[in-house]
């Protein structure tokens, strides 16, 4: 019996790093001396290139791939570096109409003009819906796909194409790709994924982090990949700012990018815990209950009002998130991560499954 809520509100790893990864790390600590390069070192970029290679079937040079302090840092700096704003015409960030909130801050940092895109629904880029005039405004447009918080795939070829016909930087975060449940099985590793640079990398960019990927959150690391003048500005600018991956970090991420068994385990830690969420929500009354096409989030139609079933969810001892933090058209869902260890899971879904009564009377939680 688990005393107390259980907290499915964020999407912070909580299962080990690879030993294997750890022990890169430390057999590196000789690294700390000098300063590092901002782009990152040979070898990480390289194994980036090569898992790019290997896992999405793209042919990237490791020249056009650079290092990451996580890619937080990137999504809340690229409108910033990429001068947007400052005065050319160009004052826009396009982002998803229901985003990751970094994107929105990024571009408010940049003092630039958040639009949203208006999604299908399935939680997937509407590129038809933008105003012609915002389009001409744009610097940048934000692709995230697998998405979060909706767990949508997008149409990477055609957001790129959309992007290169009017100018405007397309920049694809790809952090959940390993997490993608559903599409054709791609490249070596033979399991379902996409990637922007799929379709070149002229005028675009994809993001990638080893947070999620390998349970290496609070390592700081990633790398972004794509039109090598921009991988060659952005690095520039970077090094200014200090942006640099500590050594030892990167020779974790050289290994961890090496290696895929470590990566097939936790998908089925998390394909288990989603199914098992997934189970719960549907015998608690949730209508239409669908496993997210990418990512570990289950984004749950609860009616009108999400404020109030985040309320009904906290009183049974299970925190989740409010669909309309992530933007208006979030409103009337709810976001349960599914990253808790299983024995917690297991309790949230019993919890769920005790609401039963609650659901089907109403409650504020009604279609
Ligand atoms: C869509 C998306 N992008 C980027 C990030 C940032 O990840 P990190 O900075 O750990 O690489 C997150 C983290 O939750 C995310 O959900």
């Amino acid at each position: 019996m688990i005393e107390g809520a259980i907290d499915l509100r964020l999407g912070s790893p909580c299962d080990p790093p690879p030993d294997l990864v750890i022990d890169a790390m430390a057999s590196a600590a000789d690294s700390l001396g000098p300063y590092g390069k901002s782009v990152g070192s040979p070898v990480f970029r390289q194994a980036a290139a090569d898992w790019m290679r290997r896992r999405l079937d793209v042919e990237i040079d490791p020249e056009s791939v650079a290092a990451c302090v996580g890619t937080k840092e990137f999504v809340a700096g690229l409108a910033l570096l990429l001068g947007a704003g400052c005065g050319r015409g160009r004052d826009t960030v396009l982002i998803p109409a229901v985003a990751y909130p970094t994107y929105a801050v990024g571009a408010e940092l940049a003092g630039c003009r958040v639009v949203r895109v208006p999604m299908t629904d399935r939680f997937t880029l509407d590129l038809a819906g933008v105003d012609a005039d915002d389009a001409a405004r744009s610097r940048l447009l934000w692709v995230n796909s697998p998405g979060n918080p909706a767990g949508g795939l997008d149409d990477l070829e055609a957001a790129a194409a959309w992007g290169r016909e009017r100018g405007i930087v397309v920049c694809s975060d790809e952090c959940y790709v390993e997490y993608t449940w559903s599409g054709a099985p791609v490249g070596e590793v033979g399991l379902p994924a996409s990637t922007m640079l799929s379709s070149g990398t002229s005028g675009v960019l994809a993001l990638h982090s080893l947070s999620k990927r390998s349970n290496l959150a609070g390592g700081r690391i990633g790398f972004y990949a794509g039109d090598a003048a921009l991988i060659a500005e952005l690095g520039e600018r970077r090094r200014e700012l200090g942006l640099v991956v500590p050594g030892p970090m990167q020779a974790a991420g050289a290994t961890a990018w090496s290696d895929q068994q470590h990566v097939t385990e936790q998908r089925e830690r998390y394909l288990r815990r989603l199914e098992r969420l997934a189970e719960a929500a549907v015998s608690a009354g949730c209508f239409d209950v669908r496993l997210p096409e990418g990512g570990f989030y289950l984004w749950l139609d609860v009616g009108d009002d999400d404020r109030a079933a985040v309320a009904t969810l906290a009183g049974a001892g299970v925190l989740v998130q409010p669909g309309s933090i992530y933007g208006a058209a979030g409103a009337g869902r709810v976001r349960l991560a599914a990253v808790r260890p299983d024995a917690e899971i297991d309790e949230a879904a019993r919890r769920l499954e005790a609401l039963r009564g609650v659901l089907a009377g109403g409650a504020g939680w009604r279609r």
